[in-house]
Order: C-alpha cells, then structure tokens, then sequence
C-alpha cells in the first residue's frame, strides 16, 4: 500500500517528507529497480544529483505506473564545478528526470570552497522562474550561509550535510532552525556504528533494527533523512520507521554518542 502520510517539514516552496530515498552510488537498472520500489512502497521523496550519473535511471522509474509525478518531491544537485553553468546544467537534469520542475535544487558543495552568492543569486531566479519549487545548499558551514543571506536577503530552505548520532550538534541544528533552515542529514547509517550500545538498547525496546532506530532518531530531531538502499527489503525496512516513535530519554541517549 503506498503510504501517502510520511510527515513533512515546511520549507517556503512547499513540504518536504521526513524520509527519502537516497541514490548515491546506485548505478545503472539498480538504480531505476531501487527507485520505482520504493515509489510502490510508499516513499515519496527521491534525492539525486547531476553528479551521480543516475538522473536518467531516476527519471524512468518516476514514470512508475500509478505514481503522480506532483506527488513525489525531488532533489537534485549542481556539481560545484558547474558553477557558471547554472541553466544549462538544471535544463539537463530536468530533460533526464522527464520532469519541468525540481522540489528541491541544492549547490552541492560550495564551488571552490567558496560561499559563491552569485550561483545563489542565479539560483533564485531558476526558482522565481518555477524550474525548481525551493533551493538551497549542500555542505555550507553557517558562516557561508551567512554570507549568501547578506548578499541577498535569502537564505537557503534547507543546508544537506553529514549528520547521525556521532556528528550530533544541538548548537548547529539550532544555528539551522535560527535561519529557517531545514537539515536534511546524509550518510546517516554509513557513520553509524549500529553495535553502538544506546542504539541497540532501543531497538531491543521496539523490536526494530539498530538502523531503523538511527533514521527515526534523525526525524525525532526533525532532521530529514535520506537513506540509500538497493535492496526491496532494506527500503522497506528504512520505510518502516515511520511506525514508531523513540522515548525522550532514549533519544537522549543516543545524543550522548555525539560531541
Ligand atoms: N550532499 C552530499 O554531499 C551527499 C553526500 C553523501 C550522500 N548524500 C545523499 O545521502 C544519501 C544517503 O547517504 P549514503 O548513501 O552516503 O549513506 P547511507 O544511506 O547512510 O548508507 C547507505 C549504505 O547503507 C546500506 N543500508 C541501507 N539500508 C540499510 C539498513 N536498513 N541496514 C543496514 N544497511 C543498510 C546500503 O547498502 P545497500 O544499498 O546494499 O542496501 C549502503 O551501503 C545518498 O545516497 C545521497 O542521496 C549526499
């Protein structure tokens, strides 16, 4: 049964689903299989990017029989070093993606190590002209975010960074919510040590795995988490974690295993 209540976090384009499905290294037919799998299973958020050389494969599976592409939020990325390139790399991304517009158009990581407000400003009107929903950006530090907002009065919907219990930050997170930035974590398992005893204890207490407590302890945070999966009954799995909660106190204690 799709599930079409995957909550969501507002961002000003529209609303993004706690939960996605992430594509990095999914190449190939694995990557249009993991797709339109977890489309039938329920997901409705897909994060790519010009980068992982998988837009085409994403973009046949969202033609998945019985999905409405309005239904369904999709990310992508702008290489940094297409920077200048802004229009012609996004006009790419959406003829791969069979799609005209993008939910969420991130700059992957900031073009030379520099905050870069003239691909932000280029960004904007991109999104003024409805070729993507929101905006934003991927691997900034605060301080870059600053920058981009002084130049321009905006700041980005969402900063997709490195995030699971080991890089937890309240400071940052809350550096995020100041500025009406949404976080979307990645690598949420892969920096996971999921033996981790807190972890564990409460997937005991759930009769859940330890990698279904890290996603859910990321959405307890607000954090939005993409996981990325090649196999049926791992998307499933990492679906799953929209059926229950963790206590307080079990959150609490996986934050001690960050800073
Ligand atoms: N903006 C950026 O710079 C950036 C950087 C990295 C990632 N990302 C995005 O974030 C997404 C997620 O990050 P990620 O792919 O680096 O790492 P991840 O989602 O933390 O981990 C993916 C790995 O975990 C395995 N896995 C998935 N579900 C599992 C489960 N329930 N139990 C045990 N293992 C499981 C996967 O293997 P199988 O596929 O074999 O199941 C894969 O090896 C990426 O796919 C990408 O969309 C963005």
């Amino acid at each position: 049964m799709p599930d079409t209540t995957t909550p969501t976090l507002s961002l000003p384009g529209g609303h993004i689903p706690v939960l996605g499905l992430g594509t990095w290294q999914s190449e190939g037919s694995d990557a249009e299989l993991a797709v339109s799998t977890a489309l039938q299973l329920g997901y409705r958020h897909v994060d790519t990017a010009t980068g992982y050389g998988n837009e085409a494969q994403v973009g046949r599976a969202l033609t998945t029989r019985g999905i409405d592409r309005d239904d369904v939020f999709l990310t992508s990325k702008l290489p940094p070093d297409h920077a200048g390139r802004e229009r012609q790399t996004l006009a790419e991304s959406l003829v791969a993606l069979t799609t005209d517009h993008l939910d969420l158009w991130l700059i992957h990581w900031p073009p030379g190590k520099e905050a870069r407000p003239d691909v932000w400003q280029r960004f904007r009107e991109a999104r003024d002209e409805g070729l993507t929903r929101s905006i934003g950006v991927s691997n900034y530090s605060i301080a870059q975010i600053d920058e981009l907002i002084a130049a321009t009065g905006e700041a980005p919907a969402v900063n997709q960074i490195p995030y699971s219990p080991v890089d937890h930050d309240p400071e940052l997170l809350a550096a995020h919510r100041e500025r009406g930035i949404v976080v979307e974590g990645y690598s949420p398992l892969k920096r996971t040590d999921l033996d981790a005893e807190p972890i564990v204890a409460a997937a005991r207490a759930h009769g859940v795995t330890p990698a279904q407590v890290v996603l859910r302890w990321h959405i307890e945070h607000d954090v939005v988490v993409i996981p990325k999966s090649v196999r049926r009954e791992r998307i499933e799995e990492n679906l799953a974690v929209l059926g229950f909660t963790l206590t307080p106190d079990e959150v609490a204690a996986i934050d001690t295993l960050g800073r």
